[in-house]
């Protein structure tokens, strides 16, 4: 088959958690790639002509009837392909291997020896006995190979980790190259693409800024589109993303739900007018988000109730607006992998994102998502090639329901206002002591909790505010971030001593996995 994409590379989706790191680290290795659904995979693949295909993992078991298929005329395209974990396991199913259900299942860290020299490990970082750590995440395993096909690396246990059809380019990894854990993952994924497949690395962000620009502009033709301004990150990107594109025919929408940040709405106006070439409506409908949120303790419903009254308002304004037929969202990859699935996909939902979860099927606005491939570094890198100041660009993520889930239990107009000064001493205290850039995200967490304490000669009883400071890379992990203790007993001197109703500060100490970065 004749290339003409020469450098793209398809990753095709059978439902893994990690299907979008595996995205990730391409990029990051400079080639131009994208997700595919596993559905019409044959069709898609003669359309597109990818440069090479990955497959990635998930959570089906290749043998069962029901389990996502691989239809082998993709194995006979002359493409070459990498099957990872379940990606591996279809091809041997495929191809008259046998996979079955391991009574040993692996997750996490394991060591692998390599069996056979192959350009595929090529530069990997070896351990003193000659094992390499990879990081492994299956319950089915490889125990017999196809036709052609050798095993280049085991595992400790003696389990397959990695197969090979040197010949026909197909190799399959049962461990996890995308994740960091596996040491020399990407080098192994490098290798793939740029030794064995002989892809030129050119991908750049300008690129994908290009490419967003002519598909916006095909996609949106003489409509307008309205786009979800909150001021964030995301949502300051593709608004400029979409004003560079289509100008005068993007309306923003800016919705005060009455959980922003201390003045967050008049910087954002003034942002706006400052960077945008296009026009902006804004909403102030505080009072209706507060009504609908009375007595609202669960962290679902309210997540819920926010993004229905989102949408809704949206609609009003959308009617108001003539070709009003496309609605902007900044949703970004974390957003949805953790709201449920990209097609086809199985995985489980943590949480009703704001931009996501919530949208009703009665909306009436066929969505425009830019950055749902991106994670947060690279929309900020978008956001430069943009033009889009350092102010805006840098900013800490903030959630699309903004304080009321940082508000555990009700949310009352006194406990949000009393979150508001407590998060604007926190951040200006960052900034001052230059942390706010070292720092992924922090924010103060309001907890419905009174405690008793003395300031002055008298007694207080008044409410307790949690700090959180993580360290991420793309918001699906973190770390937390470490103070020095002045900076600690500082902080929580200046907000006892400047937030009325407040008198303890706690430092949450917990990383994600377990908790998420948000309480709620
Ligand atoms: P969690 O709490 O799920 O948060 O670990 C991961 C990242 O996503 C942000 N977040 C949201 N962003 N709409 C958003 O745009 C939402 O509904 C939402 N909920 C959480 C969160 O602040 C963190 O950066």
């Amino acid at each position: 088959m004749k290339n003409k994409n020469l450098n793209k590379v398809l990753v095709v989706d059978f439902g893994s958690q990690t299907t979008q790191l595996i995205i990730r680290r391409i990029r990051e290795i400079g080639v131009d790639c994208e997700i595919i659904s596993y559905s019409n995979l044959y069709s898609n693949i003669r359309k597109n002509r990818p440069k090479a295909i990955i497959l990635s993992g998930g959570p089906a078991s290749s043998f069962k009837k029901k389990s996502p298929k691989l239809n082998k005329q993709v194995l006979k395209m002359n493409i070459p392909i990498l099957g990872i974990c379940y990606g591996m396991q279809i091809i041997c199913q495929t191809l008259g291997g046998k996979v079955q259900s391991s009574n040993r299942r692996e997750f996490g860290k394991a060591e692998i020896k390599i069996l056979k020299k192959n350009l595929l490990f090529n530069r990997i970082v070896f351990s003193k006995n000659n094992a390499s750590q990879v990081w492994m995440s299956h319950g089915d395993e490889v125990v017999a190979l196809p036709k052609g096909f050798d095993a280049l690396a085991k595992t400790k246990a003696n389990n397959i980790a990695s197969i090979g059809n040197i010949k026909k380019n197909i190799y399959g990894l049962q461990f996890h190259p995308e994740v960091i854990h596996t040491i020399s993952g990407k080098i192994i994924i490098e290798n793939f693409l740029v030794k064995i497949c002989k892809i030129q690395p050119d991908w750049k962000i300008e690129n994908f800024l290009n490419r967003q620009i002519i598909e916006i502009r095909k996609k949106v033709g003489k409509e307008r589109v309205i786009c979800g301004l909150s001021g964030g990150v995301d949502s300051s990107v593709v608004a400029a993303l979409l004003s560079k594109s289509i100008g005068k025919s993007l309306i923003c929408i800016f919705v005060n739900h009455g959980f922003l940040r201390k003045e967050e709405e008049k910087e954002v106006i003034n942002n706006f007018k400052k960077y945008m070439n296009s026009k902006l409506v804004y909403v102030n409908a505080s009072k209706t988000f507060y009504l609908k949120l009375k007595n609202i303790t669960d962290p679902e419903r309210k997540r819920k109730i926010i993004g229905k009254e989102f949408i809704k308002i949206f609609e009003k304004e959308a009617q108001k607006i003539k070709n009003a037929k496309f609605l902007a969202q900044g949703t970004l990859y974390p957003d949805v992998i953790e709201s449920k699935k990209i097609e086809g996909n199985n995985s489980k939902a943590i949480k009703s994102h704001h931009n996501v979860g919530g949208l009703p099927k009665r909306l009436n606005l066929t969505l425009i998502e830019p950055l749902r491939e991106l994670f947060k570094d690279e929309v900020r890198e978008l956001g430069k090639e943009l033009g889009l100041p350092s102010n805006i660009i840098q900013r800490h993520p903030f959630p699309g329901p903004g304080l009321s889930i940082r508000i555990p239990g009700e949310i009352t107009n006194k406990k949000v206002n009393i979150l508001k000064e407590a998060d604007k001493v926190y951040i200006d205290e960052l900034k001052k002591s230059n942390l706010y850039n070292k720092i992924w995200q922090a924010f103060c967490v309001l907890l419905p909790v009174k405690s008793v304490g003395v300031m002055g000669d008298s007694r207080s009883y008044e409410y307790t505010v949690s700090i959180r400071a993580i360290t991420s890379t793309d918001g699906m992990t973190a770390d937390i971030y470490y103070f020095r203790e002045e900076f600690l007993k500082r902080l929580s001197g200046r907000i006892i001593g400047e937030v009325k109703g407040v008198n303890r500060v706690l430092f949450d100490i917990t990383s994600k996995p377990p908790a998420t970065i948000e309480w709620e």
